[in-house]
């Protein structure tokens, strides 16, 4: 017999709709590809309830509290621990769980010191069940897929989300169909998402182009999309916002840091933030800031060339893979939030990003490159002043470490940026790679390179 799960008296869960983010149209359904019947524009869900009788800071505060005593399935996940500010499910076993959330939030001091910054800490969501912060969201859209009555869920992926939802599409007993980009994720990602028994088709385009082609499925094949345009993969991600603001006691930071890529993760950050403040669990809003590589940089220049009112594409090119997205789904909605709570939004270089990725992995955290555009852009913000010197800035990690090997292995072996224009710039990364040494096998060998080891400067920013 499972144990129960706790609802303190008084905290009701919460009841939704869908709202249409451009012509404010509210529905109780939606349609195959999640967007509105009357303008075509992506759905939010809304909680028309809490208008009357939103839910109660404090009382939140300590369910939430009190659910991380409990045994029960629903509890020990660190998405659906705070339920009450999620669609309502009927009964808790509905939920389709991996034990996802319940990511470390940790301190990186040396780089809290590269980048000036006086307190730097890393959410890490890639210590999410299958690597990625796509978990947090998954685990509530596969479960709204399978009470909806699918038997086939479907994504158009860079890797990532094609994992995550391959894992909770077995775990809910429905099939999982995945489009990738063929050639441009890592094996790593590809290799989950075979294990976990999606059907895995690699299609000659980019993700740009997958997106498209399964937009056009869902309309014809009773396959049901689990891409961050499923709101219900929003809703999950905000928890991830929820567990930070009570990690941190619910004093916000002064800023967080995202990558952007299909822009759905900083969407539902921004939305949570927005939410935290309007029931009165924080009492005001970090800037959100997103930050995108040089060669993905559709929302960059989207601000910057048509002031965020209409979407600048761009053919995307960049080694972080994950983010490698040139018509992002969800601009609208980050535009959004980027103004809501006065983030900004910027861009860096592959060597930027391949230089602070070394830097996050060598306080022993690691992460995968998209990750580590929040590090390179947290030093390009603290350098025009818009991050302060005195301000506390949380970046969130997306991905592991070992989700991207070839790229990590190819940096420390100094091959990642051979004969490309960027080979010159990275040449100054040298005190950073570690690339594995072969020997013979005898003990002078290795106390020879030992005493060279211990020859080496300490890196930058690490203490002597
Ligand atoms: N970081 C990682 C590790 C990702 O996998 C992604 C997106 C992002 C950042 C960007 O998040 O799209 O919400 O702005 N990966 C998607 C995928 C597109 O298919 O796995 P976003």
């Amino acid at each position: 017999m499972p144990p129960l799960s706790t609802s303190a008296p008084g905290v009701r869960q919460a009841d939704f709709r869908f709202r249409c983010i451009a012509c404010g149209d509210l529905s109780d359904r939606a349609s195959q590809d999640f967007r509105c019947s009357h303008c075509g524009d992506l759905l939010e869900i809304t909680y028309p309830l809490w208008k009357e009788s939103a839910p109660e800071a404090q009382t939140l505060r300590a369910t939430w509290r009190q659910r991380r005593l409990s045994q029960s399935a629903v509890d020990l996940s660190g998405v659906w621990r705070f339920r009450d500010l999620l669609p309502t499910l009927a009964s808790d076993d509905q939920a389709i769980t991996l034990r996802e959330g319940n990511t470390p939030l940790y301190e990186l001091p040396q780089c809290s010191r590269i980048a000036g910054v006086p307190r730097l800490f890393a959410k890490h969501q890639g210590l999410n069940p299958t690597g990625s912060f796509k978990d947090a969201g998954m685990t509530v859209a596969a479960t709204f897929a399978r009470l909806a009555g699918f038997r086939w869920v479907a994504c158009a992926s860079t890797g990532n989300t094609s994992a995550s939802m391959a894992a909770y599409a077995a775990r809910g007993n429905m099939r999982s169909l995945v489009l990738v980009p063929e050639g441009k994720i890592s094996w790593s990602k590809l290799s989950q998402a075979l294990d976990y028994g999606a059907v895995t088709c690699q299609l000659r385009t980019d993700f740009d182009g997958c997106l498209r082609l399964l937009q056009q499925l869902v309309l014809r094949a009773p396959v049901y999309q689990l891409n961050s345009l499923n709101p219900f993969r929003l809703e999950g991600q905000k928890t991830l916002a929820l567990e930070l603001l009570e990690q941190l006691d619910w004093q916000p930071p002064d800023h967080i840091i995202v990558p952007g890529g299909n822009l759905g993760n900083s969407s539902a950050i921004g939305k949570a933030l927005l939410e935290m403040h309007s029931l009165g669990l924080i009492s005001r809003l970090p800037k959100l800031s997103i930050i995108q590589a040089e060669g993905a940089n559709a929302l960059v220049r989207t601000l910057r060339e048509a002031g965020g009112k209409r979407l600048v594409s761009v053919q995307a090119e960049t080694r972080a893979t994950a983010i490698r997205i040139g018509n992002p789904a969800s601009w609208k909605k980050a535009v959004h939030v980027l103004e809501a709570t006065g983030g900004a939004c910027a861009q860096v270089t592959e060597a930027e990003i391949a230089q602070a990725k070394a830097e996050i992995g060598a306080e022993g955290i690691g992460c995968e490159p998209a990750s580590a555009v929040t590090l390179a852009g947290l030093k390009m913000l603290v350098k025009l002043g818009f991050v302060k010197p005195e301000e506390n800035v949380v970046l969130i990690l997306t991905g592991n470490l070992l989700k991207d090997p070839d790229f990590t292995m190819e940096f420390h072996r100094g091959d990642l940026f051979k004969d490309t224009a960027d080979e010159s710039a990275t040449a100054d990364l040298n005190s950073l790679r570690r690339p594995p040494i072969v020997l013979d096998a005898t003990l002078d060998a290795v106390i020879r390179t030992l005493e060279q080891a211990e020859k080496q400067p300490a890196e930058k920013g690490q203490a002597e």
